[in-house]
């Protein structure tokens, strides 16, 4: 690198480096050469700062004796234009150092810009996503291997994972629908159309942490989730009797279509799952 040319060079290669992040964010983005990139930027401007530094502003100390009279207008003038050249390297005029300037501005602007983009690897926007299910009015309730549930296909205390028709891979839609007891069953306030025929149905995805609630005790009417014990009362709303848990499993409102399938009556009325997010009574 030429020594008197080494700042304009330097930025130079950060403007460059700083392209080419852009350019890559915009493709999609690669580790492994945005991190290349990024040295070759950092570095560069690194660089240009020091080597700029160097030749453009006034090296060594600058005194001046004291002086007991005052100086004339002229004197100071002339001392102030001096002080100004004085110790400049020499072979660096105005130009030179403005166009460098320019640079190390054109530098910095091209990586702050660059900068921006790693806020995409926060992914998309979830929207609406995480409140709502694939549950609609009217769609059919089947198992893991898609075939329609029936009215009479559960009894007393059986449970059965069901998924919407169509969604059994829906990460967000499994749930258990339990044939309950019904000497002991207390339909929540307002719920009492929820339930169909003795069966009722409850999201399987735990509100502690996620897991699948997978166990079911019918003799004691509790779900168990597996992986910090959290129980809920299927008898009761499904709130929670034991555990981390602090939120009843989400109900979903089901009926029986006139072929005897049991469908839902709409999505769930509250987001699943934990309470990651805002939701009027989480704590
Ligand atoms: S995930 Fe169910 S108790 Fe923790």
């Amino acid at each position: 690198m030429h020594r008197t040319k080494a700042p304009q060079i330097a930025f130079g290669i950060t403007i460059l480096a700083g392209l080419g992040l852009l350019v890559l964010y915009a493709a999609g983005g690669h580790p492994q050469f945005e991190g290349l990139l990024w040295f070759y930027a950092l570095a560069g401007l690194g660089v240009g700062i020091i080597t700029g530094a160097n030749r453009y502003l006034p090296q060594g100390r600058s005194e001046e004796e004291r002086h007991p009279l005052a100086s004339s207008e002229e004197t100071i003038a002339a001392a102030k234009a001096d002080l100004r050249r004085a110790d400049l390297p020499e072979g660096a005029p105005d130009k030179e150092r403005r166009t460098v300037l320019r640079l190390l501005g054109g530098a910095v602007a091209v990586l702050g810009t660059a900068v921006m983009f790693p806020i995409r690897s926060l992914g998309p926007d979830p929207s609406e996503d995480l409140r709502r299910t694939a549950f609609v009015k009217g769609v059919r309730l089947v198992t893991v291997d898609g075939r329609p549930i029936t009215r009479d296909q559960l009894e007393v205390g059986e449970v059965v994972t069901a998924f919407p028709e169509g969604h059994t891979k829906a990460a967000d839609s499994p749930t258990l629908l339990i044939r309950y007891d019904e000497e002991r069953f207390l339909p929540a306030g307002g719920r009492a159309g929820w339930v169909a025929e003795g069966l009722v149905a409850y999201s399987k995805i735990c509100t502690h942490a996620a897991c699948g609630v997978g166990l079911y005790q019918s003799v004691s009417g509790l779900l168990l989730c597996p992986c910090h014990q959290s129980t809920f009362d299927v008898n009761n709303a499904a709130r929670p009797t034991f555990g981390p848990a602090t939120r009843a499993l989400p109900q979903l409102s089901i009926a029986i279509d006139s072929d005897g399938f049991v469908v839902a009556q709409g999505d769930y009325d509250e987001p699943v799952g934990p309470g990651y997010w805002n939701r009027p009574g989480d704590s």
